[in-house]
């Protein structure tokens, strides 16, 4: 009865239904149309009333127990329809790894975060986080590329400016000297959007969880075959400017990483308690298990681009982390899975820890085979809040 006397206002609750002597009483002395009118407008909002709240026990009970993907409902639907058929061009003709070709490191961001990119390489440069041991790591040196990588196009004047700014740093000591000893090349590159197409509306999906960022995600789906990788390059690191070395020889550690498994995406679950989350299950369940975007990515794999495209299809709009392992996950698509879950790898060589602030020396003993961070634990609580990167 609860739920009925919880919603059931006052003024319904002292409603009294006519008596079906009182009703035949009514129709003797010709009751006026207006007072039956809004005895069954009463009437109605009692019923609306009524179902309204069981609508929402019944969403309450649905987040709290079900599945918006219930095994049992699947099942049937694999009896009576088949399963999934799995697309093939997901699995042959894949291309191997050509590891005579490079690794890269790229930093992907818009000209506004120009500063956050150099406080970042600014912290690379001191001993304690220097990417690489210049004696010892003469492969990771010789064979990687360092990539700072747009949103617009690289002749737009935000873009253009935030290079200079970036040249005139990377020119001087300590930059030059860090990114000159570790890696080979560097380079702007750009996705080539335009301004509307690098905006994210941060739009909320309550079922899922997530947000919407549509900017983000156009970026880096420029990223996995772009003209500058594609011939050129076996593997590039992901590396949002608010990720950021805990430990020296960083980038020989990563480097060394994408040497094992022949992977589409290898990084970091989330290394942080999980927090509150609104989404229905599955999702809730499956961002836990999510490996952040932050990540290695295999370049130029025709099966992992039909991949992408056959997850975009499906989640356009969320961030590409989540969406690619939303679809992944979905036991919908667990035929799928059983062709490509190989090709997903988790490393502790790098940690996703979120929003969460964190001693460093602390993380550094509580991972102790973790050589770079990704995370605003860096930052000023002021700083903090919806940020692209
Ligand atoms: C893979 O290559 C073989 C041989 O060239 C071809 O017969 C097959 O159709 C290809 N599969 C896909 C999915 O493209
Ligand atoms: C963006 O445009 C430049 C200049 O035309 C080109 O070199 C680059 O490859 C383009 N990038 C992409 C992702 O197409
Ligand atoms: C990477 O691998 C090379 C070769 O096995 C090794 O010498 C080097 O120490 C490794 N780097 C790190 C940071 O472990």
């Amino acid at each position: 009865m609860l739920p009925f006397n919880l919603c059931w206002s006052e003024n319904l609750k002292n409603l009294k239904l006519p008596s079906s002597a009182k009703h035949a009483n009514d129709k003797l002395l010709g009751i006026k149309k207006k007072r039956r009118l809004s005895i069954y407008s009463k009437t109605f909002q009692f019923n609306s009333g009524v179902l309204l709240c069981l609508g929402f026990v019944a969403l309450l009970l649905l987040w709290f127990f079900g599945s918006l993907q219930s095994y049992p409902i699947l099942w049937f639907q694999f009896r009576f329809r088949g399963y999934e058929k799995v697309d093939p061009f997901i699995f042959q003709n894949c291309s191997k790894v050509d590891f005579g070709r490079r690794f890269a490191v790229v930093i992907p961001f818009i000209p506004k975060q120009t500063n956050r990119v150099l406080s970042n390489l600014k912290r690379w440069a001191s001993l304690e986080y220097f990417p690489c041991d210049t004696l010892v790591d003469s492969l990771v040196i010789e064979s990687t590329d360092l990539f700072f990588y747009y949103d617009m196009p690289l002749d737009h004047p935000s873009v253009q400016e935030s290079i200079h700014t970036l040249t005139r740093w990377l020119r001087k000591e300590p930059l030059q000297s860090v990114v000159s000893s570790c890696f080979h090349n560097v380079r702007f590159i750009s996705a080539n959007l335009s301004a509307e197409q690098s905006t994210n509306s941060y739009k909320m999906d309550f079922v899922k969880s997530s947000v919407k960022t549509e900017g983000t995600v156009r970026q880096f789906r420029a990223v996995v075959n772009h003209p500058s990788l594609i011939n050129t390059h076996r593997h590039f690191f992901y590396m949002e400017p608010d990720h950021i070395p805990i430990r020296n020889r960083w980038l020989s550690a990563i480097f060394n990483d994408s040497l094992q498994g022949d992977f589409w995406m290898k990084g970091s679950l989330m290394r942080y308690k999980p927090r509150f989350s609104c989404a229905f299950e599955p999702y809730r369940t499956q961002y836990l298990r999510h490996i952040n975007g932050n990540a290695i990515y295999k370049v130029g794999d025709p099966c992992f681009m039909r991949f992408l495209e056959n997850v975009y299809r499906e989640y356009p709009d969320f961030a590409f982390d989540t969406s690619i392992n939303f679809y992944r996950l979905d036991l919908r698509h667990y035929i799928t899975y059983q062709y490509t879950a190989h090709r997903f790898q988790v490393t502790e060589v790098m940690a996703d820890l979120g929003v969460v602030r964190y001693d460093e020396d602390r993380l550094r003993s509580d991972l102790p085979n973790t050589y770079t961070a990704h995370g605003k634990f860096m930052y000023t609580e002021k700083q903090l809040g919806w940020q692209k990167y």
